[in-house]
């Protein structure tokens, strides 16, 4: 498929071909146009508009309260910036749990008026009748296990998952049974490496990690994180490549400086 500026757009065909000639693959989230721009224009894979966004973008403490609503504002503001990557829209909590028929309309919301190419939803045999409703309407579906952090208040803790051979074990099953239900690729979050690539040499399909080693078929992180514009959040899978939240808080500083002290704007900055 060829888009705009005969740029080739990334598909779920080419993350399919790219883990069979062992490529890895690179995501990241995006809510809005400008950080969406630049990171298509860097040559990321795939975007994916988070409903981590509840917490970056909102500030909530999780990722529940935000909305299908919110999440399609945020999605349409990145497909308008993404010439090139596949972009993927979570369904936040509240809009798939209830039925297929909701999950499907939901999906179906999502795609149309935001123009997203795929959707991602979180869980394994509890929501495999929704994937397989959305897939048979032609949705693309990325799967989400380990840590699905719309769990949480279940979980009880942000801790790593599937340590105990149990939960490997229907970790394991529940990847399966997505595959089998036509998932295109699967995040697995906060798991051992092991089981990470344990899971990802058994799938035909590619696997995302966030938090389960190198062994997988890609990685994502959240945007914020990787590009340290939070302070605050450092677990051990999360590696920054800038400062972001310092390089900001330098340059207000100075423009703080400057306008109080008269600095700005100076003669060649006014009419
Ligand atoms: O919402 C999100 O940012 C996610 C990633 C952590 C995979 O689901």
């Amino acid at each position: 498929m060829s888009v705009h500026n005969d740029i080739k757009r990334v598909t779920t065909h080419t993350l399919q071909a790219m883990k069979s000639r062992g490529e890895k693959i690179s995501m990241l989230t995006a809510y809005d146009f400008s950080m969406a721009r630049i990171l298509d224009d860097a040559g990321i894979d795939v975007l994916l508009v988070g409903d981590s966004a509840s917490n970056v973008m909102a500030g909530h403490e999780t990722t529940l309260p935000i909305t299908l609503d919110q999440m399609i504002y945020h999605a349409q503001s990145v497909v308008r910036a993404a010439q090139r990557c596949l972009i993927v829209v979570d369904m936040p909590f509240g809009s798939y749990q209830g039925n297929s028929k909701e999950a499907l309309n939901s999906a179906i919301r999502i795609m149309k008026e935001a123009g997203a190419h795929a959707i991602k939803l979180e869980g394994g045999e509890e929501v495999v009748e929704s994937v397989k409703r959305i897939i048979s309407a032609g949705v693309p579906v990325m799967g989400h296990l380990g840590l699905t952090p719309q769990s949480i208040y279940k979980f009880g803790t942000y801790a790593v998952r599937a340590k105990q051979e149990a939960e490997a074990t229907q970790l394991l099953r529940n990847a399966e049974i997505l595959q089998e239900a036509g998932c295109f690729s699967i995040v697995l979050e906060k798991i051992p490496a092991a089981l990470g690539e344990q899971v990802s040499k058994v799938l035909k399909i590619p696997t995302i990690g966030i938090g389960a080693g190198g062994g997988v078929d890609g990685q994502v992180l959240v945007m914020h994180d990787m590009l340290g514009l939070n302070k605050d959040f450092s677990p051990r899978f999360l590696r920054r490549y800038a400062s972001l939240y310092d390089t900001v808080k330098q340059a207000t500083e100075s423009y703080i400086r400057d306008v109080k002290g008269r600095d700005f704007p100076n003669e060649q900055e006014q009419y």
